[in-house]
């Protein structure tokens, strides 16, 4: 993967994926036993981001740090020329000159495409607005295939903003390449996934309410409703409670299942249901940590799909 942008999870075969998932636990083997590892010593990442960020901005930052990297770091559009006017191709063209992968998040749907067009570094796509986020995605098909040994013959529960919400376009679309998944799709009239994430979705149900698919679900994948991608504040305050998860209602659910959310959370888990062995969100922030320690080793070729790897 060396030099590889990261844009889309369109641009991945299931050996690949494979790979991704196997580096990352070899990663995360590493870093339990060791601390750090000076892998990417005298590399530099630079990671803009102009949409708010924890997660992701900490996980790669902390990623590019435990293995030997270093930052150049800025958050906001404030804090660059752009403020000034400049096009984001003009900012690319000059942080590649001072760094050797770009990770960025932005608002529109399409830039961080626009980015990677513009650099001759490896640019990896942290969040483009309501677009996607591979990065998260890989995560999330690492958090399943820990958890639960496999993905295929699941009953993946997706629950909340399906229309907004990036991450569920990526995770949908990377499941796509495993046979024998059902999906209950579930959210409400408003905020239905867009029908071009369900290309390659053989068995799916639209469903409008919670409880249904709570003794069904192997996997509960909640998510937020995207407040800031509303054109209007009336519309979300209308939807922004239609789906609210807590401890009780886990009582009908699967003992084995697991619950995912790629968080921030806002009222939709209520925070009884954290104590939870099946609440796994906060396991699924650290395997970001892996995942992204992975994706950056690759693609600044210090780590090789397949490989036996000797450090
Ligand atoms: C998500 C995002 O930014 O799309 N958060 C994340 O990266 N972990 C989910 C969200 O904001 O709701």
């Amino acid at each position: 993967m060396l030099n590889q942008d990261i844009i889309s999870i369109d641009q991945f075969d299931r050996e690949t994926l494979e790979g991704i998932f196997e580096v990352s636990l070899f990663l995360e083997k590493e870093i339990k036993g060791r601390g750090s590892l000076d892998l990417l010593k005298g590399k530099v990442m630079a990671s803009l981001f102009f949409e708010p960020s924890t997660r992701t901005r900490f996980s790669f930052e902390s990623a590019m740090e435990k293995l030997g990297g270093n930052l150049v770091s800025a958050t906001g559009v404030n804090f660059s020329s752009m403020a000034k006017g400049e096009t984001l191709e003009d900012t690319i063209k000059t942080i590649e000159r001072y760094a050797d992968v770009i990770v960025i998040r932005h608002p529109e749907m399409g830039s961080a495409r626009i980015a990677a067009d513009s650099s001759n570094i490896p640019v990896l796509n942290a969040g483009d607005g309501p677009g996607e986020h591979p990065t998260q995605a890989l995560l999330d098909f690492y958090t399943i295939k820990k958890e639960m040994g496999k993905v295929e013959g699941l009953n993946i529960a997706m629950i909340g903003d399906l229309k907004h919400g990036r991450t569920i376009h990526s995770l949908l679309k990377l499941l796509s390449h495993y046979e024998n998944i059902n999906y209950y799709l579930v959210s409400p009239e408003e905020l239905k996934i867009p029908s071009e994430y369900l290309k390659g979705i053989k068995s799916y149900k639209e469903i409008k309410t919670l409880v249904e698919v709570l003794p069904d679900a192997d996997v509960l994948y909640m998510t937020r409703i995207q407040k800031e991608r509303f054109a209007s504040l009336k519309e979300y305050e209308k939807l922004k409670d239609c789906f609210v998860l807590n401890k009780k209602m886990l009582e009908s659910a699967k003992k084995d299942m697991i619950i995912m959310h790629p968080l921030p959370r806002v009222s939709e888990i209520a925070v009884d249901v954290d104590e939870d062995p099946r609440a796994k969100y906060f396991g699924q922030v650290e395997n970001g940590l892996y995942v992204r320690m992975a994706l950056l080793a690759l693609v600044l070729g210090k780590l090789k799909l397949k490989e036996k790897v000797v450090i």
